[in-house]
Parts: structure tokens; C-alpha cells; sequence
């Protein structure tokens, strides 16, 4: 059947976004990244999870959360009850900032201006989505969303409010969790903050 108006209509903004999105000069990563990966997700989610910037797999695909952090991030999530392709998805940062190293890209963390210089587009996409919870993935997330730069790790498991008025569940970053060698501890401290998360958005 042809598709209604209004959803029709419903979707137009996000194309708007993400055409403006991969013409994106506000900070230098763009210029070095193969494409700018804007978020996914159904656009009447309640829940919305961001992370910190695409890596190598997301660079490629145009897609956020492919790679391995992702994949880690999904399992725990299902493992908590929380079903990801009902989320919105995106990232602080959506442009892939690395330094070459072979024919390797090594991941390098934005800087506080280039996640001030892309907030707008999180912004925008916030406005489209309204979710009822956000949940921000480490320290660069929970920055940009709650304006607070504080210790992530003292922070973790709490609910803030972010900059829209929106609550923030704080919590650690997959990449983090992967780094320490999928710390069983670690692991656990995602896993309990993706159950309240779940309870919080049944
Ligand atoms: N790490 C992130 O923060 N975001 C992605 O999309 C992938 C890895």
C-alpha cells in the first residue's frame, strides 16, 4: 500500500540532517573520515543510546555500533533485556577521527572542540527523537549531554539530567570494557546499568 502522508512527511527531517550532515566542515574530522555515519533507530523510539564517534567498521559502513564495541554493546544488551532495534543509535561525534598507522587506523579521541563543534547535530537529533531515556556510552557522551566533565567512573549507574531536560543514565563504553580485556567486573557494571535502563523504558 503507498505509504501515508504523515509518515512520509515524518521522515523528511531526518534526510535533511543527514544531507546536511556529510557536508559537515564545522570541525577538521570530517575531511579525514570516508563519510560522516549519522544515528539509526525508529524515530518514535523511547530509548536513545550514544556513544563517542564512529570507529574503523562504522567509518565503512556508514552505520554506528558495527564493529566489535558494538557487538560486545549488543550482547550485554540482550543479555539485560534491552532490544537495540528499538533504540536510536548515534554518536557525540559523528565523523571517525584516527591516525594512521600502516594499514591500520588507530582510533584517536576527539577533542573537547570538535565534540562542542558537532553537538548540533545530536541536538537535532534529540529534538526529532524525544526519547523518554538517553543513555550515554563513557565519558565523551556523558560530557556533551549533561555539559558535566566529571569522572565517569564515580558517576556510572546514575540518572542526571541532560542539557534538554532529557534523563541521562550514565554508564561505561563497550570500547572500555573490550580494552580491559572484557573485565568480568567491568561487564557486570554494563550489564546492571542496561537492566535499569530496560526497567526504566518498559
Ligand atoms: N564506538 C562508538 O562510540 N561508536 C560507534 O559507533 C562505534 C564504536
Amino acid at each position: 500500500p503507498p505509504m501515508r502522508a504523515e509518515r512520509i512527511l515524518e521522515r523528511l527531517p531526518q534526510r535533511e540532517v543527514a544531507d546536511d550532515l556529510h557536508a559537515c566542515t564545522r570541525c577538521p574530522i570530517g575531511a579525514q573520515a570516508t563519510q560522516a555515519v549519522p544515528g539509526t533507530g525508529p524515530t518514535d523510539a523511547t530509548l536513545m543510546i550514544v556513544g563517542e564517534q564512529p570507529g574503523d567498521q562504522e567509518d565503512l559502513a556508514g552505520l554506528p555500533f558495527v564493529g566489535p564495541a558494538g557487538q560486545l554493546f549488543d550482547a550485554i544488551a540482550t543479555e539485560a533485556g534491552l532490544d537495540r532495534s528499538a533504540a536510536y543509535v548515534t554518536n557525540a561525534v559523528k565523523h571517525f577521527k584516527f591516525t594512521p598507522r600502516g594499514k591500520r587506523r588507530i582510533h584517536q579521541s576527539p577533542h573537547r572542540k570538535e565534540v562542542d563543534a558537532c553537538r548540533v547535530w545530536l541536538e537535532r537529533e534529540i529534538a526529532q527523537i524525544q526519547p523518554a531515556l538517553i543513555i550515554a556510552l563513557g565519558a565523551t557522551a556523558a560530557q556533551t549531554l549533561t555539559g558535566d566533565g566529571a569522572a565517569l567512573m564515580t558517576r556510572r549507574g546514575r540518572v542526571e539530567r541532560g542539557r534538554e531536560g532529557i534523563p541521562v543514565l550514565i554508564t561505561l563504553h563497550p570500547s572500555a570494557l573490550l580494552r580491559s580485556g572484557e573485565s568480568e567486573s567491568m561487564r557486570a557494571l554494563l550489564l546492571a546499568d542496561l537492566q535499569l535502563a530496560a526497567a526504566m523504558t518498559a
